[in-house]
């Protein structure tokens, strides 16, 4: 119930107008997002790649509705992966993109095109691209895009939600490919995907499987223990190394098992999002976690 209401309010101008103008909100928002400029975002990448990390940095933004705003997303990524060179960082930190942000409502074959542009600057700098999968309309766009990209840029990667029935199949035609699973962050009807918590956590299972006997590099992004767990056996049984898969997990979530499965010799990779778009993004976190919400309204009252 809370978890719909928060999630309908992440797409409402209203609320954003409201939770924006709340005194306390910066102070929430900085536990999840890394800053607002590219040097605030580099400064991060460098102390959690000091730890021994890698990162995946999302520049904040959906949904956009001009072509200005798509091409100035892009943009963004550019300087930022072109700033990553000279530091020798690009190895280890990649890019997310929501292609929503780089105009996929407005021209798939302008997003297409920017993405492009993207996934050149990450080549140039040793990186790589993951897609992001937003809500379950643009699926079928987003798998199309990453099809066209992954002619010219194979090791571009993409997310795969467990709620929705269809990811189990999506999962087998992507099983040679980077694919980072999820449980899925938007709402989904039940004529598209499971309800229950049980029944999504049964999905990620499911889906881990078909990722772990193909040929491509799994992306394990959750916080969910046991399914870290069930990972690393269902690695073991198909005789993945550690360097075979990933871990992955939120900027300023669980950042003590972060570290703790980085000791145990796994792979762990931060989503680390920066940029002054943040409200999407802030409200879906508030979404997934009882206790964020509770943080934020004590953050509130002072
Ligand atoms: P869940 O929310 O069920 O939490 C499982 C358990 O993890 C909790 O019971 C608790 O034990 C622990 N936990 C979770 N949060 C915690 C916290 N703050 N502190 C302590 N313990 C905590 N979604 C999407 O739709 N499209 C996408 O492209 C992405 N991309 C993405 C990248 C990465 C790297 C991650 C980690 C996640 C995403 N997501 C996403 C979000 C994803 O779909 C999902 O909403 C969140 O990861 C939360 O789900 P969990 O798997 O963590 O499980």
């Amino acid at each position: 119930m809370l978890r719909s209401l928060l999630l309908a309010s992440s797409r409402s101008p209203l609320m954003r107008k409201a939770v924006s103008e709340l005194p306390a909100t910066r102070r929430v928002v900085d536990r999840f997002v890394a800053g607002e400029t590219t040097a605030d975002a580099i400064t991060v990448v460098r102390r959690l790649t000091g730890a021994g990390l890698t990162v995946t940095i999302d520049h904040l933004g959906e949904e956009v509705t001009d072509q200005q705003t798509a091409v100035l997303a892009t943009k963004a990524y550019v300087t930022l992966l072109d700033a990553l060179k000279p530091l020798g960082l690009g190895q280890r930190a990649e890019v997310s993109v929501k292609l929503s942000a780089i105009g996929q409502t407005l021209d798939r074959g302008m997003a297409l095109d920017h993405a492009r542009q993207i996934c050149a600057a990450a080549r140039a700098c040793g990186s790589m691209v993951t897609l992001d999968m937003e809500d379950h309309t643009t699926v079928d766009a987003t798998l199309e895009t990453l099809q066209a990209l992954r002619a010219d840029y194979p090791e571009t990667g993409v997310a795969i939600q467990s709620c929705l029935y269809r990811s189990e199949a999506d999962c087998r035609d992507l099983a040679d490919a980077r694919v980072r699973l999820v449980k899925g962050a938007y709402r989904v009807p039940p004529s598209h995907g499971y309800q229950s918590k049980a029944e999504v956590d049964r999905a990620y299972v499911r889906c881990l499987r078909v990722l772990m006997a193909g040929t491509g590099y799994p992306m394990v992004a959750t916080h969910d223990d046991r399914l870290i767990a069930i990972a690393e056996v269902l690695a073991g049984q198909h005789g993945r190394d550690r360097d075979a898969y990933e871990f992955q997990m939120l900027y300023g979530v669980r950042p003590d098992r972060q570290r703790e499965l980085i000791e145990s010799g796994a792979r762990v990779r931060v989503y680390v999002p920066y940029g002054d778009d943040w409200y999407g993004y802030f409200m879906r976190r508030l979404a997934e976690r009882p206790a964020n919400v509770a943080f934020f309204l004590r953050a509130v009252r002072g």
